[in-house]
């Protein structure tokens, strides 16, 4: 167990394990940026699944408890499902989970990944139409597979969480037919504040439609009952009268939680990152790839985690954020 100088313990890894994604939403990976000319990491670059596992078994006597997987698009890994059973029956990570845009999600593929231990899966689905979908992210032309992989995730796993990003002017209309789209389904629909990650999606406080707003918009059609808090939780879930659906509200921008934020994240090449704004790396690959290094890696991991004072959301309300530095790493690189 390790503790931060705002007394948070480290519990949860979030891992980038590709950089790529076959989708460019418009608020993590403009069509315009990501384009054929940007350079992606190198295949030698990436952590192996090997050196990954390497990488929980060692930070698991520091805490370790939950690990995500994420993108880029994590399913453009081959085999991940062997990367999960590493982390579940070679790791002994208690929960690994996976957040994917669903387009290469198959039947086969999610009973593999249940058969390799993976706990829950997380679908991101920004509205209940094509048009819509198409408008936030112009090259999904998968809306129908996202879907039916969204019904297979509940048939496999029972049930699944959605993540909606709502930009004012742009989807926000389409909060009440993805509530009612979800009504009688096992799934927990989290709408997502629109954030200020990377420095390439143009993001403006004005975009931003409020989890008080959305919620306001569901209570007029719906009956809400809220839910408990879960420590450590990123949202604030509530039920709806009647129906199986739960929806949730992930405030980033005006109710942040970096109080209790108990996550590093690990880049695709082996940086580890102790916020998601954060434009500092740790170098764990030269670690794990038995380059020459001063500490051992236990020692140098003390070190970064006990210095750790991030808290971006939290300065960015109190407006403290330097906003003359412009180098925040992108969130397909660092996860999420
Ligand atoms: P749980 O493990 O179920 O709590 O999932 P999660 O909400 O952490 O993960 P998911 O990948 O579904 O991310 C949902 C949204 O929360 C995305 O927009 C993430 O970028 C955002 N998010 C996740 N962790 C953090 C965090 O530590 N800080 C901030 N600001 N946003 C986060
Ligand atoms: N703001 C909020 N959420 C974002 N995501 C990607 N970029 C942003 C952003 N700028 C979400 C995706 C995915 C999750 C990992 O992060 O929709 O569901
Ligand atoms: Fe790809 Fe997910 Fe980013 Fe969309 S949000 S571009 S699906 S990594
Ligand atoms: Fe954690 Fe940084 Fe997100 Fe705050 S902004 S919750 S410190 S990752």
């Amino acid at each position: 167990m390790i503790k931060d100088k705002l007394n948070r313990q480290f519990e949860y890894l979030r891992i980038s394990v590709t950089d790529k994604c076959n989708f460019r939403c418009t608020y993590c990976m403009p069509k315009e940026i990501f384009d054929s000319k940007h350079q992606f990491l190198k295949k030698n670059e990436l952590l192996t699944y090997e050196e990954i596992i390497e990488v929980a078994k060692t930070l698991k006597p520091f805490g370790l408890k939950k690990i995500r997987l994420t993108g880029g698009e994590p399913l453009l890994r081959k085999n991940i499902e062997y990367l999960v059973e590493g982390l579940k029956k070679d790791a002994l990570i208690d929960k690994v989970m996976i957040t994917s845009n669903g387009s290469l999600l198959t039947k086969e593929k999610l009973i593999a990944l249940q058969k390799s231990g993976l706990d829950s899966v997380t679908i991101s689905l920004d509205a209940s139409s094509q048009k819509v979908a198409n408008i936030m992210n112009p090259v999904n032309n998968n809306y129908i597979l996202v879907s039916e992989a969204i019904d297979n995730v509940i048939s496999i796993f029972d049930s699944v969480k959605v993540n909606m990003v709502v930009i004012k002017g742009v989807n926000d209309k389409e909060i009440i037919p993805m509530v009612e789209k979800f009504l009688g389904k096992s799934v927990e629909l989290r709408f997502i504040e629109y954030m200020d990650v990377g420095e390439s999606n143009n993001w403006s406080l004005s975009n931003v439609f409020s989890s008080k707003e959305t919620k306001d918009l569901v209570g007029k059609y719906f009956s809400l009952k809220k839910l408990p808090d879960l420590i450590d939780s990123t949202s604030e879930k509530w039920s709806i009268d009647n129906y199986a659906l739960n929806i949730a509200f992930i405030s980033s921008i005006s109710k942040p939680f970096c109080s209790e934020c108990n996550r590093g994240r690990l880049s695709a090449n082996g940086n580890f990152y102790t916020c998601l704004f954060s434009d500092k790396p740790y170098n764990f690959s030269s670690y794990f790839r038995n380059e020459k290094n001063n500490l051992s890696f236990n020692d140098y991991f003390i070190k970064v985690w006990s210095n750790r004072n991030d808290q971006y959301s939290q300065l960015r309300v109190i407006n403290k954020i330097d906003k003359s530095k412009k180098n925040k790493v992108e969130m397909s690189y660092i996860g999420g």
